[in-house]
């Protein structure tokens, strides 16, 4: 129909019928908390490319937690900041049932055992080189010879009580391995969420930053295994294989230079779809909040709203401590 019997302002005349045409909103149940933990006790550091953003010892962590999970927040992803001493070249430490991530998965379990724990399936915060995976000596990362450390390493999250293991390493035939070894220990509940379509992207550094591994892996790059930054029809490759692996959720990352990949991932596949807003987004939104260039609840609000539009069902963001105080204060 033409103007003047169809004017699609009206739509957009009040609050109250912008509030009713609304197409999708931004809820807590979207929403998945990543955090940096470190050892000790009442440790609680600044990331420097991270304005606003803390690496925690799991007392910290947990005081902080509780009243997010109060008002709502139903996950956090783990991510542990690794002393040097514990960094090899075969990443031994990861599947180590005593270390930093698996006493944090128990410790925030024996108090908050109804929040969902996802941990990071990878072997960089061990790597004496950064990479996620295990090198030969020319530097090139060996496959299956990851797939056994990684396996190990999901097992041993497992065991420690996480709900869901997220591989972010993008070997090969992983996603299977660690489905059939997780159904041989019977941790037939313990998910997988499977970073499927992860990009080389740049905007990874801050986290690098955040749990060290930027000076370990120096000047190498993650190409050979994490995708081309050009491509989408790899990316519909990837997904598919995972889920026929065993994968019950898959991740896009990054997020918001990636939405046509959330919304090609969302009109293929049936299971839930998880985008990262990831370190190098939040630094960017953040230096523009923080120079008072960007409204910071305005434009974090716009950013993740974007992300649910172009068909995210959970979103990895460093604001979800802020949001959930936002939607629920
Ligand atoms: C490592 C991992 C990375 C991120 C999550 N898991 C970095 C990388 O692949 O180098 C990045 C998250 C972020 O930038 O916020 N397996």
């Amino acid at each position: 129909m033409q103007y003047p019997l169809t004017r699609k302002r009206r739509l957009r005349a009040s609050k109250a019928i912008r509030n009713l045409s609304q197409e999708n909103h931004l809820t807590v149940n979207d929403l998945i908390w990543p955090i940096f933990v470190m050892d000790g006790f009442n440790r609680s550091e600044p990331i420097k490319s991270m304005p606003g953003v803390d690496r925690m010892s799991v007392d910290v962590l947990l005081d902080k937690l509780k009243p997010l999970y109060e008002k709502g927040l139903n996950a956090i992803a783990i991510f542990p900041v690794v002393d040097a001493e514990f960094k090899s070249d075969d990443a031994v430490e990861a599947w180590n049932d005593e270390g930093l991530v698996q006493k944090t998965i128990k410790t925030i379990k024996s108090t908050l055992p109804g929040i969902m724990i996802i941990t990071d399936v990878a072997l960089d915060p061990y790597t004496s080189h950064g990479q996620d995976g295990i090198i030969n000596e020319q530097g090139y990362i060996l496959n299956d010879v990851t797939i056994k450390a990684l396996v190990m390493q999901a097992l041993s999250h497992a065991k420690a009580g996480a709900d869901f293991v997220a591989p972010s390493d993008m070997m090969d035939g992983r996603i299977g391995a660690i489905r059939n070894a997780l159904e041989n220990k019977k941790h037939h509940n313990t998910g997988i969420l499977a970073y499927s379509a992860k990009y080389a992207s740049v905007f990874y550094g801050p986290f690098r930053d955040a749990v060290g591994s930027a000076n370990n892996l120096g000047k190498s790059s993650k190409s050979s295994y994490q995708m081309n930054p050009a491509n989408t029809f790899e990316a519909i490759d990837e997904i598919g294989m995972d889920i026929d692996e065993g994968a019950d959720m898959v991740m896009i990352k990054p997020g918001m230079p990636y939405l046509d990949i959330i919304k090609t991932a969302k009109d293929n596949f049936n299971v839930p779809i998880c985008a990262y807003q990831v370190s190098g987004e939040y630094a960017m939104l953040q230096s523009a909040i923080d120079n008072g260039f960007l409204d910071e609840q305005k434009a974090i609000m716009e950013a993740l709203l974007c992300f649910k539009r172009a068909g995210t069902d959970a979103i990895f963001t460093y604001y979800a401590d802020r949001v959930t105080q936002w939607l629920n204060p």
